[in-house]
This record gives C-alpha cells, sequence and structure tokens, in this order.
C-alpha cells in the first residue's frame, strides 16, 4: 500500500479552508478577525469556539478543543485522522483511497512485536498447547475468539528470545521492548498471551495470564515503553471505534476478559482500562468517540469505588456517564456467561444516571425509617444534584424523593435552590482548562507552556530555546519541544496548523498541545510580537528550577555518603552548578 506522505498532508491542508470546512458542519459568525460558533465537542449553549483563518486552526475556551482542519473532522465525523486527509484530500481531486498513513517511527518495532505475536500462536496451536486450549475451552472462548483476539501461548520449551534472534533482531532490541528480561530470558513463561494493542490497532505490548501454574501475579504485562502507555490505552478502542456509528454508546469495564466475553455475544463496542484506574486521558479518549458513555466496571465494592472515581474525572470534562451494576456477579464476563447476551443488553437499556448511582451509595448505611438518616439522605443527595445539568432529571428525581419520603415536591425544590444558587452566582461563564489549572501551576510549569506556545509562533524563540534551555523537567513538554526542533530542522519553518497534522498519531502530545493552543484565546499571549525580554524569563525559571533540583538531588546524596573522597566529588559538583569557585 503507497504511504500518504507529509508533503501531501500538508498541501491538502493548506488549500483547505478550515472556515470553509467548519461552515459546512455548523453556522460560523465573524467577529474581528476571527469566526465564532457552538462548540459541538461539549455541551455548549454560546458560541465558545473561536476558528482563526489566519493560522487555520480552531480553540475553543470553554472545553479548550484545539486543532487544525483535519483534527476537527476527525473528531466530528468519529474517523481516524488519516480518514480525515483522505476525504478533505479527495475534494481537491486526491484519490488516496488504498494509501495509509505516513511511516511510523516505531515501524520495525511494531514488526517485531506482530513477528511475536505470531510465534505465539503457533504455539498454542501445537500439541504443547493442549493445556492452554483446554483452559480457553472451559472459559468459553473458541477457536474463532482466540483467532479474533490473536490469544497464543508462551511455553518454556520454546523460547521467543531465540526465535527472534533467528530473525536478526538484537538481544538489546528485546529487551527495550520487554520482549526479554535483562538476564536475556523470555518475560513471559507459561502463560497464555494476550496482545495490547494501542488506538490504532498495532500490537505494542503483551497481557500474560497464569493457567496451570500458581504465580503470585494472575497476569503479568510487558513494561510500558514509548508505546505502552498504560494510562493512555484503551484495550479494544481501535475496534470498538468502528462499531459507534451503528450503536452510538461505548461501554469502559476493567479487564479485557470482560471486552472480549462480550465480543463473543455480538457486543463489540466495548473498551477496557486494564486494571488501572480510568485516567484523564482515557475520559478524553472516549469523549471524543461519542458523548453516550456506560461504565461497566466488576460487581465488588473495588468496582464500585472504581465507578465513583471514573464519575469524578468524567464530570472534569463535562460528561455525565450512565453507569451499569452487576451486583451479585464478579464481572461482565461472569454475568454474560450466566445470564446470557439478552440480560445484558438489558442492563445496558436500563443503564441507570449518576445521580441514581450516587443515591445508592447514599442510602448505604442509612436506616430510611429514621427522620435524621431520612434528613441527611436528602440533604445529600440534593448537593449531589446540584452537579447536574440536566433540568429534568433534577425534576424527576426531586418528584421520585418527594413521593418516597412523602414530602413535598416544593419544599425540595426550595432546598435545591439553596444550593445550587451560590454555583450559578460563581460561575457566570465557564473558564477553560488552562485557567483552571493555572492557580496550580508552579512558575516553572508556566513557563514551560508558555515558551512551547512561543516556539509554535515564532522560529526565532525555537533557536533560542535550542541554544539556552538545558533540558524541560516534565518530561511530555521535553518530548514536545523535541518534536518542534526536529519539525524545524525538517521544514526550516514552524507552522502551528500543519504541526498538528505532523504529531496526530501521538496522544500525549496532542492532548498536551491542545492545553497549549488554547492560551491562544488569552488576551496576555495573544499577541502581534514576541517580547524577547519575556522569554529570556521564562528559560531562567526552568534553568533555575533544574539547577534547584540538581542541587537538592546532590545535597541529598551527599547525606548519604560516607566515603570522604566521594564526598569531595559531590561538593565540588554542587560548587561548580552554584557557579562558586573552590580554592
Ligand atoms: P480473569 O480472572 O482472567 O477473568 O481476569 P478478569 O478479567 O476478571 O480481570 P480482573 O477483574 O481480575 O482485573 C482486571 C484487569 O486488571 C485485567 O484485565 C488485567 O489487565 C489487570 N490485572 C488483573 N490482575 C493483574 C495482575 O496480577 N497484574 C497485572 N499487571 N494486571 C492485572
Ligand atoms: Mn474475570
Amino acid at each position: 500500500m503507497a504511504q500518504i506522505s507529509e508533503e501531501i498532508i500538508n498541501d491538502i491542508r493548506k488549500r483547505t479552508d478550515i472556515v470553509e470546512v467548519i461552515s459546512r458542519y455548523l453556522p460560523l459568525t465573524k467577529k474581528g478577525k476571527n469566526y465564532f460558533g457552538v462548540c459541538p465537542f461539549h455541551d455548549d449553549h454560546s458560541p465558545s469556539m473561536s476558528v482563526s483563518p489566519e493560522k487555520q486552526i480552531f480553540t475553543c475556551f470553554s472545553c479548550g478543543a484545539t486543532g487544525n482542519v483535519f483534527t476537527f473532522v476527525s473528531d466530528y465525523e468519529h474517523i481516524s485522522f488519516i480518514e480525515a486527509v483522505r476525504l478533505l484530500g479527495s475534494k481537491l481531486g486526491y484519490n488516496l483511497e488504498h494509501s495509509t498513513r505516513i511511516e511510523n517511527p516505531h515501524q520495525k518495532d511494531l514488526e517485531i512485536y506482530k513477528l511475536a505475536t505470531k510465534f505465539y500462536q503457533n504455539n498454542i496451536n501445537t500439541a504443547l498447547g493442549k493445556n492452554a486450549v483446554k483452559y480457553l475451552e472451559d472459559r468459553k472462548i473458541d477457536r474463532e475468539t482466540m483467532k479474533k483476539f490473536e490469544i497464543g501461548l508462551a511455553i518454556q520449551k520454546v523460547s521467543l528470545t531465540d526465535y527472534l534472534k533467528s530473525k536478526n533482531v538484537s538481544l538489546d532490541k528485546m529487551i527495550e521492548l520487554g520482549i526479554t528480561n535483562n538476564t536475556g530470558n523470555d518475560t513471559f513463561v507459561n502463560r497464555i498471551i494476550f496482545p495490547l494493542y494501542d488506538l490504532q490497532g498495532n500490537i505494542v505490548a503483551f497481557s500474560g495470564r497464569i493457567y496451570n501454574t500458581k504465580d503470585s501475579s494472575k497476569y503479568l504485562n510487558t513494561k510500558e515503553t514509548p508505546l505502552f502507555k498504560k494510562r493512555q490505552l484503551l484495550y479494544n478502542y481501535h475496534r470498538a471505534h468502528e462499531h459507534l456509528r451503528k450503536n452510538d454508546y461505548i461501554i469502559v469495564m476493567e479487564g479485557f476478559m470482560d471486552v472480549i466475553r462480550a465480543s463473543t455475544v455480538g457486543i463489540n463496542n466495548c473498551v477496557a482500562t486494564m486494571g488501572t484506574s480510568f485516567t484523564k486521558e482515557h475520559a478524553n479518549l472516549v469523549k471524543k468517540m461519542t458523548d453516550n458513555i456506560i461504565l461497566c466496571f466488576d460487581g465488588d465494592e473495588a468496582g464500585e469505588e472504581a465507578t465513583t472515581s471514573a464519575i469524578k474525572v468524567l464530570e472534569e470534562i463535562n460528561v455525565e456517564p450512565k453507569i451499569i451494576r452487576l451486583e451479585d456477579y464478579k464481572d461482565p464476563d461472569e454475568y454474560i456467561i450466566n445470564k446470557g447476551k439478552d440480560a445484558f443488553l438489558n442492563k445496558i437499556a436500563n443503564a441507570i444516571s449518576v445521580i441514581d448511582f450516587k443515591m445508592q451509595l447514599l442510602r448505604h448505611g442509612k436506616n430510611l425509617k429514621d427522620i435524621n438518616d431520612i434528613s441527611s439522605f436528602l440533604e445529600e443527595t440534593i448537593k449531589e444534584l446540584t452537579k447536574t445539568k440536566d433540568d429534568i432529571v433534577v425534576e424527576l428525581t426531586l418528584r421520585k424523593m418527594a413521593q418516597e419520603f412523602n414530602i413535598s415536591y416544593d419544599t425540595l425544590y426550595q432546598k435545591y435552590q439553596q444550593y445550587n444558587k451560590p454555583k450559578e452566582v460563581n460561575q457566570p461563564r465557564p473558564k477553560t482548562i488552562v485557567q483552571n489549572n493555572d492557580q496550580n501551576k508552579t512558575q516553572y510549569e508556566k513557563a514551560e507552556l508558555s515558551l512551547i506556545y512561543y516556539m509554535l509562533k515564532d522560529s526565532e524563540v525555537i533557536n533560542i530555546v535550542e541554544k539556552k534551555v538545558g533540558y524541560f523537567p516534565t518530561p511530555t513538554i521535553r518530548y514536545l519541544s523535541n518534536e518542534i526542533i526536529a519539525y524545524y530542522h525538517k521544514y526550516g519553518q514552524i507552522n502551528e496548523a500543519d504541526f498538528i497534522s505532523y504529531i496526530s498519531d501521538k496522544e500525549e502530545l496532542k492532548q498536551a498541545l491542545s492545553n497549549i493552543l488554547s492560551l491562544n484565546n488569552r488576551p496576555e499571549f495573544n499577541k502581534e510580537q514576541t517580547n524577547l525580554m519575556e522569554i529570556d524569563d521564562y528559560i531562567i525559571s526552568i534553568n533555575k528550577y533544574v539547577k534547584d533540583k540538581k542541587i537538592k538531588e546532590l545535597e541529598q546524596s551527599l547525606r548519604n555518603e560516607s566515603d570522604m573522597r566521594k564526598q569531595l566529588e559531590i561538593i565540588n559538583e554542587i560548587s561548580k552548578i552554584k557557579g562558586v569557585k573552590l580554592c
């Protein structure tokens, strides 16, 4: 398959007008230099999204969504970045139907994971795989499902490390990819292997489950690598994405076995967090897919707590999920095996609202025949209700409570208004994500964000950063800065809109960039000219932070060091950093 080069992507972007494209989806009104419209990426009531014809990017000052023409179309249409490129390219006469994305810099590593997967899959089909197949079949995972999810087997007798050596993969590479451990042996031994996929469906890690031994850890995962970061991955995201058009909702589960089970009964729009807590990154990923999110975590108390904390994370980005609780069943896997597809579909259709879920929790441990308990239950519920944006939910809930406890609706409504008032007064309009975080940001963090912001506006700042900033302390910012510098060396200039395309397959960078570009909406940033003195201040603040941190670390090791000679070396080093000469 031919690949779409960056040149073609940039050409399509330059010849496509973002204002014209966005106007096809929603009305835009011109105000000053920019156009404004109601943001389609959150529940917007006034036009919060601005579109800049000059920069060819859009930003929403309310929810922080930002990007170029491709990311707009991809997010709006729920299609991949490259599909958006194809779609807009076809309007200019490009035929990119059979082209794939530009080469992924990790292509070689991905090929190695693919080879390893084939190796594991082959094992499961040999005589040595009999027990594993029996285990899976006992769990009602049939051959077809094994094939679909590329399930394989790691066995002691056949070494993957040896096999990859014979394919000219170096041992260092295998260790780097987490396939082989530091002693040169296979990471996975005697485990059933589940490949883990990135958002595009590439295999980027494995999870191995014990099946005939009593190892202390049930599952073992590949270590985290640049390709595999659990916080940012949702198992089955790439497939679930395709099924959204049919059923516009996504179900978030804890384990990949749950997702696999649901798929065996034809429910394909499920993803799994793989045991880690539901992160901000996960929340943004599902929000991008659809507004209809259903949380279906394990039936136990831990699952209940996981649900509560996922609701919080989603509330922060203005998403109200629905909730399924499985009560007597351990997890969706067990539920579907025991009760079947229709019962689970019924659970989906009757998924409860956040407020109903919270009310269930608030009932725990209360005697709702006791007047004091009733009173605190009503009070706590009403407080929770003020977080709901949906007036209908508010009214229905108050009516239900009125009926259950035989209290007048008006009394409850008055109470609700009491609690709801301060919120209305204090929040005349939504703040930007960046502003929200601002108070908590320390000086160097603000300096980092500001520097990246100006690097994207003005290539002179890139030169200065390259010369003067030794090291950005925050890893994502460091990564972003390296990519900007690499981009600049490649193209000899910087263009925000094209840079967005350049990093479009790197979720971590996209999110960081999105926060930085929302600074556009703030008057103190949106200036015609870069102020080089201000840039210098930022650099001083970052370098000072890095220097102080290094000194603190050295002072700590000085305290722990008993060897005199080494102590002297450390003192010397500290003095050097402090710029003090020792005589
Ligand atoms: P089964 O026992 O095979 O049915 O697993 P499960 O799907 O019920 O998984 P469980 O609810 O125990 O855990 C949910 C997810 O957490 C799994 O899909 C794993 O990704 C992860 N997990 C569970 N146990 C371990 C473990 O021991 N180590 C690691 N690294 N991850 C685990
Ligand atoms: Mn299970």
